[in-house]
């Protein structure tokens, strides 16, 4: 399977209706949400009421990527309005098991996130139970970076333990993915792209190209 995701922290916020709508028509299959609080990553996006504003609008699943501190204070908000899947990253607390299970409890599917500096073996406790894993190929915290590319080995590794193991997590990537990097971690299923999507001159063939090259 393969889901083409585009960040909105890409997006012209200016017209966001407008940029939603469009990125429906081109193609996207979900819409990826960055909500970052300035202390887990050194930026600050958008948070909980541009969620509530955009979920009527849509009908296309929204993946809310928390990167914050403290993600337990979060979840039962951002799965009150709407989220679809919520990601957390295991950096981030120190209580991943029950912050999963709370996010169960509300409603949403479950992320779990990882850094490109932490090993992703630290998963395996949790890999059971988990909607999803998102591998970081960028240090969150801003759109535009360059894509690093020994994190694939970490979707390479995911993808083995979900066969042998029979697990049905997704395996989602994020950051500097474009039609040059994506084909080293087409073992993912999920693919989010900013900048790539976001700034093409036409959005509709990027997803259809971003699509192309990771189904190969
Ligand atoms: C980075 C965010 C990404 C970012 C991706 O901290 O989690 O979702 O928006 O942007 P690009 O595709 O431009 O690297
Ligand atoms: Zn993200």
């Amino acid at each position: 399977m393969v889901l083409i995701a585009p960040s909105l922290l890409s997006a012209d916020f200016k017209v966001l209706k407008e940029e939603i709508t469009m990125i429906e028509q081109s193609g996207a299959d979900w819409l990826h949400f960055d909500v970052m609080d300035g202390r887990f990553v050194p930026n600050i996006s958008f948070g909980l009421p541009v969620l509530e504003a955009i979920r009527p609008i849509t009908t296309v699943p929204i993946d809310c990527h928390l990167m914050v501190e403290e993600p337990s204070k979060q979840i039962p908000l951002f799965a009150q309005a709407g989220a679809d899947y919520i990601s957390i990253h295991l950096e981030a607390t120190s209580h991943i098991d029950r912050d999963l299970s709370l996010i169960k409890e509300y409603g949403s599917k479950t992320g779990v996130v990882i850094n490109p500096g932490t090993a992703v073996e630290l998963l395996n406790p949790i890999l059971h139970r988990v909607d999803m894993v998102l591998v970081m190929t960028v240090n969150p915290g801003f759109g535009g970076q360059s894509f690093i590319s020994e994190v694939s080995n970490k979707v390479d590794w995911l993808k083995k333990e979900r066969e042998a193991n029979g697990y049905d997590y997704l395996i989602e990537v994020d950051g500097g993915i474009n039609v040059q990097t994506i084909q080293s971690v087409s073992n993912a299923d999920v693919f989010v792209a900013g900048s790539a999507i976001f700034n093409a001159a036409d959005r509709s063939r990027e997803i259809t190209l971003l699509r192309e090259k990771a189904e190969k």
